[in-house]
């Protein structure tokens, strides 16, 4: 990695400040070095932001949104929290070209990640970018590539690579107490019922919404002003809206997927299968006048490893957890006994050999919103300074992200694919090759590295 005098002198700084705990720092801070830039001041934006402005190691120099509501708000925290002035944008490419960060944060929609990423790293900025990685599964690769040409860390926010009993979990696995693993069974089931189609509404004047929309197709404006977990599009409903996400296979899937990759080693699958639709939320709707979201309220992928098989399931309706365990995560079956591992409530080994107890341990887990990210967050700098492969490297999740987005290449072919990752190629598949990549909106380009 090429590093410069001062930069060099100022990652020394800053590592020995990441192995010390984390706490607010003020503007007169020796330690302060990374200039940092956050692009989307959403909810999970603000959650990166605070493990960036408590690691001590970074100034906040900028912020970019296209609301400005939520510039604002984030401002006023930053200016709070910290003796930083950052400067405001609601143009990434401005702010990359008059900032030149040296950490740029993509914490956009989906949809949005590709382009800003490229463009950040192109601009020498090192990132820490947002889960699922892309949208279809040929911009992921041209992130990697252009990672990789820049020599840029590129660390992907699946904070469960950090956490505790995750570690923990996947020592116990790969040390062998599970045995043999034949089968893993992933899910999350949240309770929810039928959609009514919301009336389009006019953006409010301080979104910009054709921007929002990018190089996705833009659709009428459906906004979520009191509940951001209502069902319009922004703030973070779009998850729900195949245009800018891949629903909660690309939301909630890719978390879990990437845990069974990192657990097992495994790469990618050779053979993906998914049913699924909306019995319950309704057919989507997009008129004139209004519209629904148009995510499956329930699917099922199934996923062909070398040694064993995944099942990934998910339901957003009947959330009574008849299944009395965690509502999300995964079950490695194996001949030992069957781990679960969970999210808030940790994991538990149910041993093969009933006269043997159960082993649990407790997650630990940061608050708001029971995560890792500060854990993230200084492996992050220390790969900065080293040069080391960050923990969720950008081409690790590349992998995860592509079995989510193959479960939905499938179940928008309504039939199964066999995947040949080497190649990049669904075999003998034209159809589906076409959906590894798609049109991009106007003069936006889809990236090609
Ligand atoms: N790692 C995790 O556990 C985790 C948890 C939640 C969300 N996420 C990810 O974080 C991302 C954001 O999700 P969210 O729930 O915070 O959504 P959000 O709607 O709360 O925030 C997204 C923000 O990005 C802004 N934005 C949109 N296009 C932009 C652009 N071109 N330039 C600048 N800003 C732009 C929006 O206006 C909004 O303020 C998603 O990719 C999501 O998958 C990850």
């Amino acid at each position: 990695m090429n590093m410069n005098r001062r930069s060099f002198l100022q990652s020394t700084s800053a590592a020995l400040l990441a192995t010390s705990s984390f706490r607010l720092v003020g503007a007169d801070s020796p330690a302060r070095r990374h200039r940092t830039a956050l692009v989307g001041c959403g909810w999970w934006g603000g959650n990166i932001l605070a493990a960036a402005m408590a690691s001590g190691a970074c100034e906040i120099v900028a912020l970019c949104d296209v609301d400005r509501r939520f510039l604002k708000r984030t401002d006023e925290r930053v200016r709070k929290e910290t003796r930083d002035a950052p400067k405001l944008f609601g143009d990434y490419r401005e702010m990359l070209a008059q900032v030149k960060p040296d950490i740029c944060i993509v914490a956009t929609p989906d949809h949005w990640h590709p382009l800003i990423m490229i463009a950040a790293v192109q601009a020498g900025a090192h990132v820490y970018v947002e889960k699922p990685i892309s949208h279809t599964i040929l911009e992921g690769r041209a992130m990697v590539r252009a990672a990789r040409a820049a020599s840029r860390v590129v660390q992907v926010g699946t904070h469960r690579r950090a956490s505790p009993h995750n570690l923990s979990a996947r020592e116990f696995v790969r040390s062998g107490k599970v045995g043999k693993i034949g089968m893993v069974r992933a899910f999350v089931n949240y309770g929810g019922g039928p959609e009514t189609p919301k009336p389009h509404t006019q953006p409010p004047p301080e979104l910009d919404w054709d921007l929002w929309c990018g190089p996705a197709p833009k659709r009428p404006f459906n906004g979520n002003p009191n509940n951001p977990w209502g069902s319009g599009i922004h703030p973070r409903g779009f998850r729900h809206f195949l245009d800018y996400a891949n629903g909660t296979l690309g939301d909630w899937g890719i978390h879990w997927l990437d845990q069974i990759l990192w657990i097992t080693g495994e790469q990618a699958p050779t053979f993906v299968s998914s049913l699924g639709g909306r019995p319950v939320k309704g057919p989507a709707i997009l008129n004139d006048k209004e519209q629904t979201s148009d995510a499956p309220d329930h699917q099922i992928a199934q996923y062909k490893f070398t040694d064993f098989d995944v099942s990934w399931e998910h339901r957003l309706f009947a959330g009574h957890n008849a299944e009395k365990g965690e509502n999300v995560g995964c079950y490695f079956f194996g001949t030992e006994g069957t781990l679960h591992l969970g999210w808030q409530k940790g994991w538990t080994f149910y041993p093969t050999n009933d006269k043997q107890a159960t082993i649990h341990e407790d997650a630990k887990l940061d608050e708001p919103d029971g995560q890792n990210i500060r854990t993230l967050w200084t492996n992050f700098l220390d790969c900065i300074r080293t040069g080391n492969k960050p923990i969720s490297d950008i081409e690790d999740i590349h992998r995860s992200t592509n079995c989510a987005l193959l479960g939905m290449l499938s179940l928008k072919l309504g039939r199964s694919i066999a995947w040949d990752a080497a190649k990049y190629e669904c075999t003998g598949d034209v159809a589906a090759n076409q959906l590894l990549r798609r049109a991009y909106r106007g003069d936006w380009k889809y990236p090609e590295i």
